[in-house]
């Protein structure tokens, strides 16, 4: 492509490799895309001959006209050949597009949902750090420009190249040099202009889509936090910041527009020019005698016929540009590595006992600041360990670790006695159930959130979860029962109602491994309880890691890990602890007191 100081100076030419990326899906359906060629094929011979019929009727009518007495069919003939030929050229390229439609539709699925799919299998962190809006933003355009790239690139600038080819062969058999050069000029300069404007708004255009990104993102940052923009009656702040990215949007679209301006008024320089020229070497040819008016007719149909598909390819060769930037970078998405993922020596995971250990376990977030020191604990199988320790102090990072949601800096987790780092991931997490420590749930029904825990469960079984998990109280408040809708996220309860939904959802998945992350922090002491047996019952026989913040629910633990500032401080049943009389037993006096406060408040 062009190598002017713009393109390097943007670092981005034409992505040609994008379209050999996209070859494999035109080959699922070849007969298909072989047809819609032959349509096309079969209706650019039906164009050119258009101008030809012209010329033979003008000049058949001029014959009539000048002896009156000639036969009147000829041209009715002639007309009706016109006709015929004008609409099979338009059906012809209506077949074109229905036949090739089902190519890009069938392309534009199977890549979303080969993304989608991918989405899915990268890290925690990548969808930390990203901005869903933005993401959903750059998929729909991907997916646009698929559409665009299939609809143009195939079906509009190559064939007009050809066009261009034969037109300027057919002038130059018909009426010379002179014509031909012309034409063949003018269509370069047209294009090399169109090229070069192009690229030169490319810019412009880029800030108008980074602009959209950017207020897209806004809007629904802001409108995913509408209680705490209520809270703290942020409204006219939240306007105020969506109204200046609005403005950067607006201002870039303004530039984009002037832009816009200048490219479609020099095109329409080029062709005036070319077409004046051309009309006045014919009008001269006709008034020499040299022409007819039907040759005259006929050059002007062909400039018209050439420069109408040219019009639009300052617009085309944007448009196919920025689809394949686009799909460019959705394909990057897709290349984008994991940075956990199976390997070909992945095993799966066959549960022997269920014996959990961190081996000297450390690990950070970022560099510059150690999370986990040097943790070792087990969880022998069939017994009930509970990790204890302040806010912050690397609890639910280690749940975390234990599903692989991240690696390890150093030390390693294993399961009976296995690398976790050595088996698939699902088989790791299929094995494990979670009650986490924010539950976050599907804008569903109450039934189909519990259900996702096991989506082959029978609504008996979902039911007894929810029995189990003393939701059913609950529901029976409800008007519509479980078929109640929670809300984006579940918004529409409250954070016990929420904790109770996560457990039935890991009651039902029912793995041998259950892990509780503060799963009884949102619930009142008498629901805890209750809760806490619900468990007992549920656990019974099962490993599991208790993380807790209320001591007094985890004082039956075989084994209580006392975290501080991610390093393992004490370790030991309760009343070893107590008896160690360290932090554990600060912790239990503390909350001890403040149960008899409440008590007596009561
Ligand atoms: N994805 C993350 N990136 C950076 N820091 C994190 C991330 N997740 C958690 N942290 C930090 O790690 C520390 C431990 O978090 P966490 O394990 O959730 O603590 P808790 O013991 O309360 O469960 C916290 O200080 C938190 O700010
Ligand atoms: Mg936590």
């Amino acid at each position: 492509m062009r190598h002017g100081h713009m393109a390097v100076e943007e670092g981005v030419g034409m992505k040609w490799h994008v379209m050999i990326m996209l070859w494999p899906y035109f080959l699922e359906f070849r007969s298909r895309v072989f047809l819609a060629m032959g349509c096309l094929l079969l209706a650019k011979v039906a164009s050119i001959s258009i101008p030809f019929l012209l010329k033979d009727i003008v000049d058949t009518l001029d014959a009539v006209n000048q002896n009156p007495k000639a036969l009147i069919v000829v041209p009715i003939g002639l007309v009706l050949a016109y006709g015929a030929v004008r609409f099979i050229n338009v059906l012809l390229n209506e077949f074109r597009d229905t036949l090739f439609g089902r190519v890009t539709e069938r392309t534009i699925r199977r890549i979303s949902l080969k993304t989608f799919q991918h989405l899915h299998r990268l890290d925690l962190d990548f969808h930390l750090d990203r901005k869903t809006g933005g993401l959903s933003r750059d998929l729909e355009r991907g997916t646009t420009g698929i559409n665009f790239l299939m609809r143009f690139m195939v079906f509009n600038i190559v064939p007009t190249l050809v066009e261009v080819l034969l037109v300027v062969g057919l002038l130059f058999y018909n009426y010379g040099i002179v014509f031909a050069l012309i034409t063949l000029v003018s269509v370069i300069c047209y294009v090399a202009y169109s090229i070069t404007a192009t690229e030169w708004r490319t810019r412009f255009l880029r800030e108008v889509n980074e602009a959209d990104s950017a207020t897209h993102s806004r809007a629904v940052d802001s409108l995913l936090n509408y209680e705490t923009v209520k809270y703290f009656t942020n409204e006219d702040y939240e306007a105020e910041r969506y109204d200046s990215e609005l403005a950067v949007w607006e201002k870039a679209k303004r530039k984009n527009r002037l832009t816009l301006f200048a490219l479609n008024s020099g095109q329409a320089m080029i062709i005036a020019i070319a077409m004046t020229s051309m009309l006045a070497l014919a009008a001269q040819g006709v008034a020499n005698n040299e022409m007819t008016i039907g040759d005259f007719v006929l050059i002007n149909a062909f400039m018209m016929q050439l420069f109408i598909p040219l019009n639009f390819l300052g617009f085309v060769y944007r448009e196919i540009k920025g689809s394949l930037a686009n799909i460019e970078k959705m394909f990057d998405l897709l290349a984008r590595k994991p940075k956990i993922s199976d390997t070909d020596a992945s095993i799966t995971l066959q549960l022997q006992q269920g014996r959990i250990e961190f081996d000297n376990v450390s690990f950070h977030y970022q560099e510059q600041r150690p999370i986990l020191t040097n943790v070792s604990f087990t969880v022998e199988p069939g017994t009930k360990v509970a990790v204890v320790g302040e806010s912050g102090s690397g609890k639910s990072t280690l749940v975390k670790l234990l599903f692989r949601f991240y690696d390890t800096i150093e030390g390693k987790v294993t399961i009976d006695g296995i690398d976790i780092r050595s088996v698939t991931q699902h088989s790791l997490r299929q094995a494990i159930g979670i009650v986490p420590q924010d539950t976050v749930l599907f804008n569903n029904s109450i039934l189909e959130n519990v259900r996702y825990g096991r989506p082959t469960a029978n609504d008996e079984q979902v039911m007894n979860a929810i029995r189990m998990a003393h939701l059913d109280q609950f529901i029976q408040d409800l008007p519509k029962g479980v078929d109640t809708v929670v809300g984006e996220r579940g918004l529409k309860l409250s954070g016990g109602e929420k904790q109770r939904v996560a457990i039935a959802r890991a009651i039902l998945k029912a793995p041998p491994i259950l892990v509780f992350d503060e799963a009884t922090s949102s619930l009142d002491s008498k629901s805890e309880q209750a809760i806490l047996r619900a468990m007992q019952e549920v656990t019974e026989g099962y490993t599991s890691l208790v993380i807790a913040h209320r001591l007094s629910t985890i004082v039956d633990a075989d084994n209580i890990v006392v975290l501080h500032r991610g390093q393992v401080v004490e370790q030991g049943n309760h009343a070893t602890l107590l008896e160690k009389d360290g932090v554990y037993a600060k912790l239990w006096s503390i909350q001890q007191q403040e149960a008899t406060i409440l008590e007596a408040e009561r």
